[in-house]
């Protein structure tokens, strides 16, 4: 059996731990002793219903929390990009970091970078001596399970023509662990494989910006925003898919993937990744002016915090954005979000009892409908027109 060393045990380390349990030995290591702990006794941070209705059971992962000394086949770094503003780029320490130390310390190990990176930063490492794949990760939290197990794609991306073995190798061994052995691979140089992860996020945040957009001129126009979408979606070319408005992209991928892409673009010209993020921020700006209008002076409802349905978190959600938006109007809020454990959020009162939130509120402010709001429609404020993300 191959041995996978997999660092970094967040959405995106988990999802390769479970994809590779049964058909390599894994070890797993994560920075965090809370997250590493937690995962060891068997608790992810993903919707445990939802986790344990596909896998059955619930798979412990035992977690350490530095690197083991042992001889991995494949090293898989899964760690944070966190986009930083101050230099308009990926914050890349922790990954600059655990590489030095992975190299140093698995020399004969093929190393994976799974996070999303700047196009060209697996070459230049490469250039400091260091020898490394890039596989870009398309799994959505939400499902992570058919995505991990039925991935959309595989791609690996490699410079040399001497780690070509090691790409083909890291290839088998994830055909040899999906359901869907038909899946369409492609074998690229890193820089290719890096564009391909942004420019595919790009295109993801550009649609929904698009729907969102059609969507304020329906709503500014008292047109049916949903009559409008099918016809449009009726050309095969469109198609009826990720299609449905929101009140803005968000998660922990789509807001800082856009910026990494428009910052990798240099003097290149370019306007639609920055026409893209404008149109972002400007949605939320039009949906808080609109609850503003309808709602000043009664109690708004915020039910839940991420703006997609079944998330596991609240990262870089519209629906935060719009809490701060409306504070700007001196719109009272109050929220419920199950998952939040605080009493407040962000200075907001967290109601922990569904009915009681629904009792004291004049309007249920939702990104997304879900059954639960189906007794409550008259009193909810949306712009999801087709009930799904
Ligand atoms: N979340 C997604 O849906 C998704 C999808 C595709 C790609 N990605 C990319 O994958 C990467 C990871 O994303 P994620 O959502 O899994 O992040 P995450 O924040 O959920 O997990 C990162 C984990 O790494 C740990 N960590 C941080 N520094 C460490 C270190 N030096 N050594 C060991 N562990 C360390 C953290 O404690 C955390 O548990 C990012 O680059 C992200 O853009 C994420």
């Amino acid at each position: 059996m191959s041995k996978v060393l997999i660092v970094g045990i967040g959405y995106v380390g988990l999802a390769q731990a479970l994809l590779f349990r049964e058909k390599a030995d894994v070890y797993c290591v994560d920075a965090s002793k809370e997250r590493a702990d937690s995962l060891s006794n068997g608790n992810y941070r993903l919707n445990d219903s939802l986790f344990l209705s596909r896998f059955g059971t619930i798979p412990k992962i035992e977690t350490l929390t530095s690197l083991p000394k042992i001889n991995p086949d494949f090293v898989l770094l899964c760690l944070p990009t966190d986009y930083d503003e101050q230099t308009r780029s990926f914050d890349t320490k922790a990954l600059d970091e655990e590489i030095k130390k992975c190299s140093k310390m698995y020399p004969n190990s093929s190393i994976v970078i799974k996070s999303t990176v700047p196009i060209g930063y697996t070459l230049s490492k490469k250039k400091e001596g260091m020898s490394l794949l890039f596989s870009p990760e398309f799994l959505r939290e939400n499902t992570l399970y058919e995505d991990v197990m039925k991935p959309s794609r595989l791609i690996v991306g490699y410079d040399d023509e001497k780690d070509k073995e090691k790409a083909k190798a890291y290839m088998d061994l994830i055909l040899n662990c999906v359901e869907d052995k038909n899946v369409r691979t492609i074998l690229s140089s890193s820089m290719e494989a890096e564009a391909i992860k942004l420019f595919s996020n790009e295109y993801l945040a550009m649609r929904v910006a698009y729907f969102n957009e059609l969507d304020n001129f329906a709503l500014k126009k008292g047109l049916n925003s949903k009559t409008l979408i099918e016809g449009v979606s009726l050309d095969p070319r469109i198609g009826d898919f990720y299609n449905n408005p929101s009140f803005g992209y968000g998660g922990y991928c789509l807001p800082k993937d856009t910026k990494a892409l428009l910052s990798c673009y240099g003097d290149i010209p370019e306007d639609l990744i920055s026409a893209t993020i404008l149109a972002n921020e400007h949605r939320k700006q039009t949906i808080a002016e609109d609850i503003a209008k309808r709602y000043k002076g009664k109690t708004v409802g915020f039910y839940r915090l991420s703006g997609k349905k079944d998330s596991p978190n609240f990262r870089s959600s519209p629906m935060v954005d719009l809490l701060f938006l409306l504070k700007e109007k001196n719109v009272d809020v109050i929220i419920y979000e199950p998952i939040a454990r605080e009493d407040s959020f962000k200075g907001y009162p967290l109601v922990d009892d569904f009915q009681r939130f629904v009792d004291s509120v004049d309007v249920i402010v939702a990104s997304r409908i879900d059954e639960r709001l189906n007794p409550y429609l008259n009193k909810v404020y949306t712009r999801d027109v087709s009930h799904r993300d």
